[in-house]
Formats: C-alpha cells, sequence, structure tokens
C-alpha cells in the first residue's frame, strides 16, 4: 500500500516543521482530504528516512497550527476546516470594550505584545533543546536569562554583571524574598506613609513592624528618616523613588542621595521598588546607584512588557546574593523557564524596547488625556506616568467619592487602600489609566469622574 508521502526535497528549515509544513499544503489543496487518516508515524518515518522523533514532532506541530487532530488509538487524521478556540484569558486579564470603566488596577496597556508573543512561541516551537524549558532549573537561572536581566537594567540605569542578577516571578515575588532574606518577625520596617498595598500585606504575614514616614506634604524625606531613626532601631526601608505608589512623585536625586547617605550611618538595608522606572524618559539614577552596598533593587517586565511573562529582576549586594536566591527557590524554586526565556529573547532583540515606546506613548497620551479634564490643582500626576492621585474636594471623603464613581461605571482606589496607619484615610483616590482597552474608555471614564468632581458633592451622603 503507498502511503501519502511529501516530498522535502526543496524545503527548508528542521525537518519536523517540513513535514508539518507539507501536511498543511495537502489539506488545504484538497492532496489530504477531510477526515483522511495520516500514515502510521512508524511508516512515514522509515519511508522518509527519518527519526521516529522527528515525525512526532511534526505531527504534533500540524496538530497545533489545527491541521489534523489525533486520537489516542486511532491516529492521525485531517481536521474539519474552522478556526481552532482561542484561549480564554482570565477575566481579570481581558479588558472589556463595554461595562464599567477599570480604572483601579495598575497594568500595562494591551499592546502589541500578543502579536510577538504569536512569532516568538513560532520561532521557538523550531528550535532545538525546548525539553530544557520543561525541566527543573534549581540550579539557578540559565546565564542568559541572567544575561538579558542585565542588559535590561543597564537600560535603567545600573551596572550589572549577569552573575549578580536574581531571577524572580515578578516583582511581588522579588519584595517577598527581599524581605524574607533580610528581616525576622519582629524588625521594624519603615515605608513612605501611603504605599503599594500587597507590600503591607507582605510584612504583616512576615510579623513585621511597619512604621510610615511623611513630613507635612506627605513625602519621605531625609529629615524625616533621620527623626524616626533616632527614635527607633529598623532594619529596613522600602520606598518607591520613581513614580510612587500611590502618589506619582518622583524623588529628585538630591534627596535619593541623601537617603541612601542616612541608609549608610544607620546601616539599613533599603529595597528599592522600581517597577515604573522604565516610564520616564529620563529620571535621576536609581537609589541603589546611591548605596549599592545596601540597596535590594526589585524591578519586572509586568508593567513594560506584560504581566503574564512573571518575570522580576533583582540586584542585590553580592553578599546578599545566596539569601536571596535561597528564597527564590523556598517560595517558586524558579521563575518559569519558558517564560524567563521569551522575556531574555524580546530583551535581546529590540522587542522589549519596541513594548516600552508602545507603553511610553500610551501613558502619556492617557496623561494628557487627564490634564485635558480634570482639574489640576486637584490632581497629582506626572505626563509619563500610568497612575494619577486625586486629591478630593470638600464634602467628598475617600470611600465616598468610589463608591459613587462606581455607581456611575468607573472603577478606582480610595485611598485609604495605601495607608501603613489604618487610621489614616487620605481624601484622595488613585485613577490607573493605562489598564483600559482604549484612549476613549479612558476619556469618557476621566469625564464621569470630572463631573462628580464638579458636582456638589456625595449625593447619598447622610449625615446625622
Ligand atoms: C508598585 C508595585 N510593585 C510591585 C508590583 C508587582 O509587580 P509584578 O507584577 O512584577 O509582580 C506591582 C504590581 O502591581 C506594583 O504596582
Amino acid at each position: 500500500m503507498t502511503i501519502w508521502q511529501p516530498s522535502l526535497a526543496a524545503r527548508r528549515g528542521p525537518k519536523f516543521r517540513q513535514i508539518a509544513d507539507a501536511i498543511g499544503e495537502s489539506v488545504a489543496s484538497g492532496q489530504l482530504a477531510r477526515g483522511a487518516r495520516l500514515p502510521p508515524q512508524r511508516d512515514l518515518a522509515h519511508a522518509l528516512g527519518v527519526s521516529l522523533n522527528t515525525v512526532t514532532r511534526a505531527y504534533a506541530d500540524a496538530t497545533a497550527r489545527g491541521f489534523v487532530a489525533g486520537e489516542v488509538g486511532r491516529g492521525t487524521y485531517v481536521r474539519a476546516p474552522g478556526p481552532l478556540p482561542s484561549p480564554t484569558p482570565p477575566a481579570s486579564l481581558a479588558r472589556p470594550a463595554s461595562g464599567p470603566i477599570d480604572f483601579s488596577l495598575n497594568l500595562p496597556a494591551c499592546g502589541p505584545a500578543a502579536e510577538r508573543l504569536s512569532e516568538t512561541l513560532l520561532a521557538l516551537s523550531g528550535t532545538e533543546g525546548l525539553a530544557g524549558f520543561l525541566d527543573h532549573q534549581s540550579a539557578g537561572a540559565a546565564p542568559r536569562h541572567a544575561a538579558a536581566g542585565a542588559a535590561w537594567l543597564a537600560r535603567l540605569g545600573l551596572e550589572a554583571g549577569a552573575e549578580d542578577i536574581v531571577l524572580t516571578t515578578g516583582a511581588q515575588q522579588g519584595l517577598l524574598v527581599a524581605l524574607m532574606a533580610t528581616t525576622r518577625p519582629g524588625d521594624v520596617v519603615l515605608t513612605e506613609a501611603l504605599t503599594y498595598a500587597p507590600f503591607k500585606a507582605m510584612a504583616h504575614h512576615l510579623g513585621l513592624k511597619l512604621l510610615p514616614l511623611a513630613d507635612e506634604a506627605g513625602e519621605l524625606t531625609p529629615a524625616v528618616l533621620e527623626a524616626a531613626l533616632g527614635r527607633v532601631s529598623a532594619k529596613l526601608l522600602y520606598c518607591l523613588p520613581t513614580l510612587q505608589t500611590p502618589t506619582a512623585t518622583t524623588m529628585d536625586a538630591e534627596r535619593r542621595a541623601a537617603l541612601a547617605g542616612i541608609a549608610r550611618k544607620h546601616d539599613l538595608v533599603v529595597i528599592e521598588d522600581d517597577v515604573f522606572g522604565f516610564l520616564p524618559p529620563e529620571r535621576p539614577p536609581p537609589l541603589a546607584c546611591f548605596a549599592p552596598e545596601r540597596t535590594i533593587y526589585v524591578t519586572s517586565v509586568s508593567k513594560s512588557l506584560a504581566p503574564g511573562l512573571r518575570v522580576g529582576y533583582l540586584l542585590a549586594p553580592p553578599a546578599r546574593g545566596h539569601a536571596l536566591r535561597s528564597a527564590v527557590s523556598l517560595s517558586s524554586w524558579m521563575p518559569p523557564p519558558l517564560m524567563a526565556e521569551i522575556a531574555g529573547r524580546w530583551i535581546e532583540d529590540g522587542t522589549a524596547e519596541a513594548l516600552n515606546g508602545f507603553q511610553r506613548q500610551e501613558a502619556a497620551a492617557r496623561q494628557a488625556l487627564a490634564r485635558a479634564l480634570i482639574p489640576e490643582q486637584l490632581m497629582q500626576a506626572d505626563s509619563h506616568g500610568f497612575h494619577l492621585w486625586l486629591r478630593l474636594p470638600a464634602g467628598w471623603t475617600a470611600d465616598l467619592f468610589r463608591l459613587e464613581a462606581q455607581e456611575r461605571g468607573v472603577k478606582l482606589v480610595g485611598g485609604g487602600a495605601f495607608a501603613v496607619d489604618p487610621a489614616v484615610s487620605p481624601n484622595a483616590v488613585r485613577l490607573c489609566l493605562s489598564h483600559e482597552s482604549s484612549r476613549e474608555r479612558v476619556r469618557r471614564g476621566l469625564e464621569i469622574v470630572a463631573s462628580l468632581l464638579g458636582s456638589d458633592g456625595p449625593k447619598g451622603a447622610m449625615v446625622l
């Protein structure tokens, strides 16, 4: 019996891909009819003079591309035409074009990343050594992935060798392992008075005491830090010097240098959260440049490339490397190697630069919309940032404003969510502009917020 057998003579690339391409072409031309069974893998391998493994990969590739479908024990058949079902994104990552406008999530805009992912996955599927990405990598990050991290940090103004980079499963794990590696229950950790809410939860779970620091303007200043260290014995300072969450402020170089000097004087470890550091085209050097011997610098690709990649890079004094790597192992063994590979390739081939450019452009355009619609005196924002801090006029509380906005179809976060001291309730809300699916929806949401600000105050507020 003659079997279907493609000619591979004029084809290039890996053998398995040549066979899968030939299957696709034969299906398209009708030479392989719908429902036809492909030859048993062993027979085709023999006929083509290739290994069984190559044919197995070719059939898997043809299956993934939708030409054929396999049934265990029955063989591989030409599929009925029609698109493959598309993957369903998790609800929080879906960016609906209708329904409530969501300003509550500080996530990047949906850009060309998905298209790039498709190209990268295709390229990856044709490479050798894929099995390595499925294997355990407890010995530490692949040197190429760490080198990509170092290249990434160089773009952010930090000199580092690949051997100094600790890969994490996002900045979230970066913060957690930094705390695990440097503190014990009962330690005092200094923070900005309003800060990244999950950091508060992490500290709580680890039994740490958070001490919020702020001057009258609500800022972390050298004077406030010095005064606090005169009163308490603290181990660590956590701060966001660039595009702070939630206040959107960026510390100048002078303040960074002064804080670093005080940290040195009091032997304080600093955790610098720089997840938004890629956004401003120019900004002062990271705090880590002023106190490299004591700073654990934390960043990730979540805001600049895609939050679902779950890849973060951490830079710390060499003496802390072991403890940090142990904490990564303890909490997740390793970030998924396939994801580290995708992020690494994007950094190496310029995709990351292009995706960063898209985020910068989108952030600037959306901030411009806010400047046009929201009264300037109420808004604390950076023209390069994803979020803005909205101080509310008299008559509003953050909770009432949030509820009223929600009633009108806009989700945002009340200032209390960021307060380290639960007794403090700032009369302000945070609006994140980048997560929404389009500038048009951002404009509509901002118009609703502006109309609320211009109203006489909360409608449902009844004070006895
Ligand atoms: C200020 C800040 N730090 C850290 C993180 C954690 O980022 P990742 O997604 O990389 O874990 C976030 C994410 O929302 C953030 O906003």
